[in-house]
């Protein structure tokens, strides 16, 4: 299955696809990484790896409906099938979530629906004082933060946790679960039934 995935900062969870994506019988490849920030380091690592990039920088283009519309026709160019959001940090418009209806995934440092709608899950988390806190990988509609979920997995907060700390805690958990679930989506084993997501075994496991 060919997946365009969608960055705008450090790019760890890229690189966890990018490293799935290597494993022989992995049924997904990257096609392309689109990104709104050209000076992320989520970029190096697609170069790196020899995967096709397109930008749509917010200082050049400050229309979030033009970036948009930029990414969504690299994407629609390399024919890509399913999209991830890893890491990306704008609300996708009505248009790009029309061309891929129900082919959107998103990676989200909380455990939904705890801390949804913010860039700042983690640090909300901390704030708040919880005692665990997690990532969770769902489908993308357009109602912020809540569509079907496919995995979450949770992260004790400790005491002497900070922001960074707890955050590299949730992207280990990240870094094996968005796979999982590109994996199950590629290999067509995510039901989806009203707002809840079922994710069939693999026939591996
Ligand atoms: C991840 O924790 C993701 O959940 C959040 O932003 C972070 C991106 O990290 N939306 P990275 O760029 O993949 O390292």
């Amino acid at each position: 299955m060919r997946v365009g995935v969608l960055v705008s900062g450090a790019g760890s969870n890229l690189q966890a696809l990018i490293e799935a994506c290597a494993r022989p019988g992995f049924p997904a490849e990257i096609a392309v990484v689109a990104c709104n920030r050209a000076e992320a380091p989520a970029l190096g690592r697609a170069e790196s790896a020899g995967i096709a990039v397109c930008i749509a920088d917010r200082a050049r283009t400050p229309s979030r409906t033009e970036r948009q519309q930029c990414l969504l026709h690299a994407l629609q160019q390399q024919h890509v099938e399913l999209v991830v959001l890893a890491g990306f940090d704008e609300i996708l418009v009505p248009a790009f979530l029309a061309a891929f209806t129900g082919r959107i995934i998103n990676t989200h440092p909380s455990l939904l629906p705890a801390f949804g709608g913010t860039m700042h899950a983690v640090a909300q988390a901390v704030e708040h004082g919880v005692k665990v806190s997690g990532c969770t990988i769902h489908l993308v509609t357009a109602d912020l933060d809540n569509g079907p979920i496919l995995f979450q997995h949770c992260v004790e907060v400790r005491e002497d946790d900070d922001v960074a700390s707890l955050h590299d805690r949730i992207r280990e958990q990240e870094h094996r679960l968005l796979p999982a679930a590109v994996q199950a989506f590629a290999e067509g084993r995510v039901r989806v039934e009203g707002r809840r997501a079922r994710v069939l075994a693999s026939k591996d496991t």
